[in-house]
Formats: structure tokens, sequence, C-alpha cells
């Protein structure tokens, strides 16, 4: 497979590729591909940007909340957020806390990061980071990894750097895609490249524990088609645990079983084949196709299923540095939103499915109140 997010310049350009093997390990039961791209060969192009969406600032609201009220988060906290991106949490958040710092090694985020006014360092967060960050400010005691886990080869180094920082009564926030919820649900199009580990609760735990670190509690959300939001403290931390994370935990013997992954592993064939002939009979009978959100799921989804430009003419994005690339693989055009407005088709695959009422609504605000859509996970469903 071709990294998911090396957006091509042309569509003759024939992508990179590589092995993408998704393995169970037997001793901690982690999710994990057998084969990962170094980040610098990674991350040498970057193009994912977070989306201005509905649901995803409702989301950082329902977290601020839900952090305040458990006593979290207080109005004096100092916040650090690995993985910042363009600041778009850290926006929602500053108002209410004493300061926030956002790091990320994507020098262009980091450059539209502040200019918004974020202040970021441009680094991968470790123990030098931390030690840097300890030397010139009072040190953060609210520590946010917000689904950057999975994109780290070497998640015990950034942990290094945040157990140097964390004070026994600070706390850590992990938010991640919910390996259990990936395969219940076949989101078989959540494994690319960039995603190297697929947490759960008994796999977070035992590389918390093994960085001097323990689960006090987990939330389940909705969020990027389910996700865990985990509370983590010092070993000495003296805060109790709550019932969530022993269940939980329990529940995944059964839910990351071999048996589950075998199940989860035919799944995608019969998605595959479902979305294949789907599209197949509705290009038949003379519909025009299109696709939206140049997601890296997308790009899993349309390799593996085999659907190219001659399937769907375009695929439409919000994100401006994806607009005039090519998904790779594919080969299918990414275009503006507008464009897709402006012609719109007789169907969309829904590549952004984790998305699907924002994107279902925005579409029919925006006129086009024909289009039906196609979401591929977790069965392939149209929606008219
Ligand atoms: P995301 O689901 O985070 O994808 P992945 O991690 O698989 O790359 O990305 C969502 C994509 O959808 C992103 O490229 C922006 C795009 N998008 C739109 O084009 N319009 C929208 O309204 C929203 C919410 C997202």
């Amino acid at each position: 497979m071709p990294p998911a997010n090396w957006l091509l310049e042309s569509p003759e350009t024939d992508p990179a590729l590589y092995p993408l093997i998704l393995e169970r390990c037997s001793s901690c039961t982690n999710l994990q591909l057998a084969f990962c791209l170094s980040a610098e060969v990674l991350y040498s192009h970057y193009y994912y940007i977070t989306p201005d969406s509905i649901s995803l600032t409702r989301h950082y609201r329902w977290l601020i909340d839900f952090m305040f009220h458990g006593g979290y988060l207080a109005a004096d906290s100092d916040v650090l957020e690995i993985g910042s991106n363009r600041g778009a949490f850290l926006k929602e958040l500053s108002p209410h806390v004493g300061s926030t710092l956002g790091v990320d090694p994507a020098e262009n985020v980091v450059g539209v990061a502040r200019r918004s006014g974020v202040e970021t360092l441009c680094d991968y967060f470790d123990l030098s980071v931390a030690k840097r960050i300890a030397a010139r400010s009072k040190p953060p005691s609210v520590f946010f990894a917000r689904h950057c886990m999975a994109h780290n080869e070497f998640p015990q180094r950034m942990l290094e750097g945040v157990s140097h920082l964390l004070p026994d009564d600070g706390i850590l926030v992990i938010e991640n895609n919910y390996a259990a919820h990936m395969v219940r649900d076949s989101e078989f199009d959540q494994v690319y490249h960039e995603h190297m580990f697929y947490y759960s609760v008994t796999s977070l735990s035992e590389l918390l524990r093994r960085s001097g670190l323990r689960i006090i509690d987990v939330v389940l959300t909705d969020l990027h088609g389910g996700s865990i939001v985990v509370f983590a403290v010092t070993a000495d931390s003296r805060r109790s645990t709550a019932q969530t994370v022993p269940r939980l935990i329990d529940e995944e013997r059964g839910t990351l079983s071999p048996s589950r992954i075998a199940d989860f592993s035919s799944q995608a064939s019969v998605i595959r084949d479902g979305l294949q002939s789907t599209i197949r009979k509705l290009s038949e009978a003379g519909n025009s196709l299109a696709a939206y959100g140049a997601t890296a799921k997308g790009a899993t989804l349309l390799n593996f299923c085999s659907l190219t430009a001659r399937d769907i003419t375009a695929c439409a994005d919000s994100t401006y540095i994806k607009q005039g690339r090519f998904i790779p693989g594919a080969g299918i055009p990414i275009i503006a939103e507008g464009t897709l407005f402006e012609a719109p088709p007789d169907y969309l695959l829904l590549t952004a499915w984790n998305y699907k009422d924002e994107l279902i609504a925005k579409v029919r605000s925006a006129g086009a109140r024909d289009v039906k859509f196609i979401i591929p996970i977790p069965s392939v469903e149209i929606v008219e």
C-alpha cells in the first residue's frame, strides 16, 4: 500500500509502496504494524491539518467540561499538548486555564498554529524537549496526547518526557482510536502506515506501567468511529481508579480475541466485495460518483477495494493543501468542497464516514438535495 497521506502531484506518478501488515501481540494483545516506516520518511510531506468541524468543537467542549467537573483541570492549570497540530484544541482551551503550549513536529502545521496565536514548539516531544520546557518555564501539570500516540513508533520516548515533568497531582490525557471498536465495527480503513499502534485499555495500561504511569479512568466516545479518552497519573498519585478501567480490560479478553481479529479480517473482504459491486452497478446505470473527505482512511479503502479515478471522478476536501493533488494509488483528484457543490454527483462515497452527519448536512445545506450517500463502514449502506 502507498503511505495514505502521500498525496501525489500528478495522477501518472507511481506511488511508493510499502507492506501494510497488522499483527496482534500475543503478550499484551496490542494490535500493531509489522513494518513501520521511519518518521523522517513518513512525515516528509505532511498534509493533515485539523479541519474546522462542528463535531470536533463539540468534542473539545465536552472534554474541557468533563475535566473541570472531574477536578482534572483548574483555572490556573498549565497545559501542554503533544501533537497539537494547528492548535484547534488549545485555542478552545486557553481562555479557561493558566497557560497552554503545543508541541508538534510538522513545520508547516506549526506555522499555521503560530499565525493563529497558539504558542507551539516544532519538535518531537521526548525527554530532551521535556528538559528544555522545564528549564524555561513553570512545568505543565496537565498533558494531552490526542490522536498522536498511534502515529509514534517509539511511544515510550514520548512517555519518558511526560514522566519527567508530570507532578503527582498532574494528569496525562491520551485520546486514541479504540481498537475494540475498530474491530467491532469492521473499520479496516483505520489501518494505514501512520497508525502504527491500535491501542486498547489493556495494551495502553501495560505501556504506561513501563513508564511509571497508571490509568485511573477511561471514557468511550463516538469520535472518529470510536475513541477512548484515557486519564493517567504517576504511579505514586493518590487518585483512585474508576471501575471502568478493570471492566474494559476484562471485556477486551473477548472483544480483541484472536477469533474476533479473524472476523475483522474477513469482514474487510465482505465490505470490499459489497462496495465494488455497489459502485459497479451504479456506474453501469449511468450515475456519476465522487467521494467526500481525502482522508488517510480513504486511501486504504480505495486501494484495498481497487477503486480508481475510473470509478470515482473526484474527492472533495476542505484542506486547501490537499486540493489539486491526487490520492495515492487511486489517482483520484482532490477538489475543493465548493467545486463539488457547484456540480454535485448522483452519489457521494463518504471516505470521511466518521463525519457522516456533518458532511450530509453540509451537502444538503449547499443546496445539493438529490445527492445520495454511500457509507462504506461498518457495512455498505446507501443513504438517500
Ligand atoms: P479525518 O477523518 O481526521 O481523517 P484521517 O485521519 O483518516 O485522515 O479527516 C477528515 C478529512 O475530511 C480531512 O481531510 C478534512 C475533511 N473534511 C472536509 O473536507 N469537510 C468537513 O466539513 C470536515 C469535517 C472534514
